[in-house]
């Protein structure tokens, strides 16, 4: 046992964060709900974890230690073209599967689902790979953004249109290692 709690040091990022919009503790909860719910809807059942690169690497770790059934994990790498906050719908693969998914379950976790233009390319990729079948969970989700619809199987927290950093999120590149989910500050992108 720990003899002292554990505490996070101060964080120079910390001071560019205007609003916590979900602290590490309700994180770590709904995570666990999560992974409770995802082990008895695959028990009996193969499973592969497509987790997509980079956002989703904080999610993924934690969400693979609830998961209580047994399953492979991989990755993928995407690239968007175009803005730095907005999605522009045109997607490159920088990183595929190493692992043949034909005939597996395959359950795509995502950091946050914005318009939806990222997601439909993956999944019309991986679709046309023939899997057992493909599910989707994703921790953030901004419903008001949504351009296209997508069937997401299990959403951590409907969140507000507000740029969000931390917990795997960045803005360029960083943030990824807060805690928390949290608004950056207006003045960060230089307004
Ligand atoms: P979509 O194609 O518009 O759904 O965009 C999804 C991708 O955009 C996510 O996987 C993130 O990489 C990025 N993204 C969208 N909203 C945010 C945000 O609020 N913070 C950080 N990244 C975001
Ligand atoms: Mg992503």
């Amino acid at each position: 046992m720990l003899d002292k709690p554990l505490v996070r040091p101060q964080c120079v990022l910390d001071d560019d964060i205007s609003t916590i919009l979900v602290d590490e503790a309700t994180i770590q909860q709904r995570v666990s709900e999560i992974g409770a719910a995802i082990s008895q809807a695959y028990a009996g059942k193969d499973l592969v974890l497509v987790s997509v690169l980079k956002g989703s690497i904080i999610f993924m770790a934690d969400l693979v230690r609830s998961i209580t059934v047994p399953h492979e994990i991989d990755f993928m790498a995407t690239s968007s073209y175009g803005a730095a906050t907005s999605s522009s719908g045109v997607v490159r693969i920088l990183k595929d599967l190493n692992v043949s998914i034909q005939g597996r379950n395959v359950l795509v976790v995502e950091d946050i689902i914005d318009s939806g233009h990222t997601l439909t390319y993956l999944l019309r990729l991986l679709s046309e790979r023939q899997p057992a079948s493909l599910r989707i969970v994703t921790l953030l989700d901004k419903p008001e953004r949504r351009a296209v619809h997508i069937d997401v199987d299990w959403v951590g927290f409907s969140i507000p249109n507000e740029f969000v950093v931390g917990y795997g999120l960045d803005y360029n590149e960083l943030y990824r290692n807060l805690p928390y989910i949290g608004v950056l500050k207006p003045s960060v992108y230089g307004e």
